[in-house]
């Protein structure tokens, strides 16, 4: 956790069904008052009764200046913390949140390509309500495993009618996955494309719009650099191979065993280092490179950002050169 954190303790005002597997949750400040103001793409940190911390897409309105509303996909794979919320009878209860912090801001573009995969709806959602203010030009492609397990369709429907907008929802089980080439093919000149969803839809994403449309920009977030469910609620990566840290400050020596991140291995050494997610998503552990060559597996940095490798997140990245010499 960055020390300069902005917390707050919230009480959950309501949970709702929104889907199949599938709960929201309505908080707001404890002791009355507003909460910051976000924009669409942001999420907060959530302490859960039990200590575990996750982070939620805001997908409420942003209007509603005194609560926030998140949305947690039951994950059965998960690490226990999409079932804790599912599982505790939260309504009434005080938890802590951090933020909000947006590492998925809407950028200016002439056009707005919405892509979402299951519970990657939430931020475009925000999204899709901001470029409906704004009059903008958006579509959106949302799909999902089937429609009982799809949120927000009610929302959507409105916003498309509001907007006059184009809203693709496809459940897998009647109508296959998205086309993502036809998709990409079809975005009108000077479009951004927006994606949130597992890895494998992201990284499909990624390589149609490298492959068709290189031209075109293309803005993804991911809920967990580990693994292709998106759920917010999964293991951090871990390398295979041991390698050695030098911090730059101290010229200490960390080895960082298999199986053992960056930021464990140092966190032994310098217990004050800075992190949060430990998934690679929310840029709390950034750390400048002195020297070796390191292995991104962040959803922070751009390409151009990880290719040229002076900064990574030590909670998920590891090296491919024998040693990494560290600004820590
Ligand atoms: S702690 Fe969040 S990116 Fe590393």
């Amino acid at each position: 956790m960055s020390a300069s954190e902005a917390e707050f303790e919230v009480r959950v005002l309501a949970a709702r069904w929104e889907a199949a597997g599938v709960i929201s949750l309505e908080l707001a400040r404890a002791n009355g008052g507003q909460l910051p103001p976000w924009n669409p793409g942001a999420h907060v940190e959530v302490v859960l009764p039990s200590g575990r911390i996750r982070h939620y897409s805001l997908c409420g309105s942003r209007e509603e200046s005194d609560s926030y509303t998140i949305a947690v996909l039951r994950e059965a794979a998960g690490r226990g913390g999409s079932a804790e919320v599912h599982d505790t009878a939260l309504v009434g209860k005080s938890l802590v949140i951090r933020g909000p912090r947006n590492n998925f801001p809407l950028r200016p573009a002439s056009a707005y390509v919405l892509v979402a995969g299951g519970i990657g709806i939430t931020p475009m959602l925000s999204m899709a309500r901001e470029l409906t203010t704004r009059g903008a030009d958006w579509r959106m492609h949302y799909g999902g495993r089937s429609l009982e397990s799809m949120a927000y369709l009610r929302d959507l429907d409105k916003l498309a009618c509001a907007a006059d907008a184009p809203v693709e929802v496809r459940p897998q089980d009647e109508a296959g996955v998205l086309p993502l080439d036809e998709i990409v093919s079809a975005a009108p000149v000077g479009a951004a494309i927006y994606g949130c969803g597992p890895a494998l839809m992201l990284d499909a994403l990624r390589a149609a719009v490298a492959r068709l449309r290189p031209e075109l920009e293309v803005h993804f977030e991911l809920f967990s650099a580990a693994t292709p469910d998106a759920s917010g609620d999964c293991a951090p990566d871990h390398h295979e191979r041991p390698f050695t840290v030098v911090l730059a400050h101290t010229g200490k020596a960390v080895e960082v065993a298999e199986g053992k991140t960056i930021l464990e291995a140092v966190r032994d050494v310098v217990p004050e280092v800075p992190y949060s997610c430990e998934e690679g998503f929310c840029g709390t552990c950034c750390t400048k490179v002195i020297g070796g060559t390191p292995v991104h597996r962040d959803t922070v940095l751009s390409e151009e950002e990880q290719a040229a490798g002076d900064t990574m997140m030590i909670c998920v990245g590891s090296c491919s050169s024998a040693e990494l010499v560290l600004d820590l």
